[in-house]
């Protein structure tokens, strides 16, 4: 397994691109399957999870070619295996949205459970009830849910207890080829969400009220093809500008935008940076200042995005004062935690918060990442640690952030990849 080696003490400066949203390209992807056109798809980040969900696609049948780096084009009218493999889903969850696509356009599908992971037990009882609501017959057998429909699926009045991103996003794109109306209320508001709304809808599709708790789908007979630009990841964004803000430094973010993560440039400003925006830039500047504690609570958009609570609780380890953070989101997504007091931080979980009291500097150790987002931390906390941290499987963190020991060591900071 590959690790990274990681020499702290270097405040970050210069410029780094950000890529295209990993949480939108995915579902993205999937809406594919509900056109026989091509679609043309850019702005597509180089992640392990895209590699991941375009295999799912091929197996299926659909035809995917990569132009020019960032411009994938996908022709699904040959899908003919409404199938996802357990070997497939279980190294990605969002693997679960194929499953409204193909019911609506193929009226039957086979996709694995994606089971759980490591910061909880990840449920999709809300999937399929809404798409049991829609008429489809869907049976849960052997890891597997089986599901079909005769004929169309039909519109329906659906509710959310919990908001539920993937959820909201495998109901909306079932519905895009529902007879007559649907309505999902207490939905997703997620940026992610609104930039699949505004795909389908570019495809054909008739989607209002996305960015809102309310979202209307009037179903369509067909969608023809298109092409769409992915919007920027706004968590990858966030990472880098802790990154500048725990080491002292001065970055400008491009091929970003600021009203996308909100919640969370305001708690960097609270710590103390400097934060100037522009259109497609975010400029953050902490030279010659150590960061104040923040307090955080997860929620959902427009929220303190719970993707963003490991990074903060890197930046709070080493912020002057006292941050308490409380995940409400999911389970036991705290895993870093216990690897970040191996580096010397004090923190005191207990349930759902942590307390994390922060102190000069960490010291370097050999720490292991636990899922995406925690890998994410440990990798900042390296970068302020005094010595060389070792954060191993680190094919957690190929997921969901693209080139990241390149952009970093763009910035300055002293990373480097080895093979173990
Ligand atoms: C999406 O996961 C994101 N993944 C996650 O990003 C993100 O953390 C999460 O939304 C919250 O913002 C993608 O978009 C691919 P949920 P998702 O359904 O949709 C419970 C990352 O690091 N729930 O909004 O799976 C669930 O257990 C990843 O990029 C049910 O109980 O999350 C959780 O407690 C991690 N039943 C809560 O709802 C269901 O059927 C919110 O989960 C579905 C969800």
């Amino acid at each position: 397994m590959d690790k990274h080696l990681i020499t702290g003490g270097v405040p970050l400066l210069g410029e780094v691109r950000i890529s295209g949203a990993k949480n939108s390209v995915l579902p993205i992807l999937a809406g594919c399957l509900l056109t026989d056109d091509p679609v043309i798809i850019k702005n597509v980040p180089h992640l392990n999870d895209v590699t991941t969900i375009m295999k799912l696609l091929g197996q299926m049948g659909a035809n995917l070619t990569i132009s020019e780096g960032l411009t994938i084009e996908v022709e699904a009218g040959h899908v003919n295996v409404p199938y996802a493999p357990y070997e497939l889903v279980r190294t990605m969850r969002a693997s679960i949205l194929v499953l409204g696509p193909l019911l609506a356009k193929h009226g039957q599908a086979k996709v694995s459970l994606p089971g759980g992971c490591a910061i909880g037990p990840r449920p999709v009882d809300f999937h399929v009830e809404g798409l049991r609501q829609m008429g489809a017959d869907i049976s849960v057998d052997g890891g597997y849910i089986q599901a079909s429909v005769q004929g169309r699926l039909k519109g329906a009045n659906l509710k959310f207890d919990i908001v539920s991103v993937t959820g909201t996003e495998n109901l909306m794109m079932a519905a895009v080829l529902a007879d007559g109306v649907t309505t999902i209320e207490n939905a997703a508001c997620e940026p992610e969400v609104q930039d699949l709304a505004n795909f389908l809808n570019c495809l054909g599709a008739k989607i209002e009220g996305h960015g809102t708790k309310t979202i209307v789908i009037e179903g369509v007979k067909s969608l023809k093809g298109g092409t769409y630009t992915v919007l920027p990841d706004r968590v990858e964004t966030g990472t880098y500008l802790v990154a500048a803000a725990m080491t002292g430094g001065r970055i400008t973010t491009k091929s970003t935008r600021a009203n996308i993560l909100e919640a969370v440039l305001h708690k960097l400003e609270e710590a103390g940076a400097e934060i100037s925006t522009g259109e497609d830039w975010i400029t953050l500047d902490m030279r010659g200042r150590r960061p104040k504690a923040v307090d955080i609570c997860t929620a959902p958009f427009p929220g303190f995005p719970t993707d963003m609570q490991a990074q903060f609780m890197a930046l709070n380890t080493v912020s002057e004062g006292v941050g308490v953070m409380t995940e409400t989101v999911f389970e036991n997504r705290f895993m870093h935690a216990h690897e970040l007091r191996r580096m010397g931080a004090n923190i005191q979980l207990n349930g759902n918060t942590a307390q994390i009291e922060g102190i000069p500097h960490l010291t370097a150790a050999p720490v292991m990442a636990t899922d995406l987002r925690a890998s994410a931390s440990l990798v900042l906390a390296g970068l302020v640690a005094q010595g060389t941290t070792i954060v191993d499987r680190i094919y957690h963190i190929d997921r969901g952030y693209e080139c990241i020991e390149e952009k970093l060591a763009q910035l300055g900071a002293n990373i480097k990849r080895v093979q173990s």
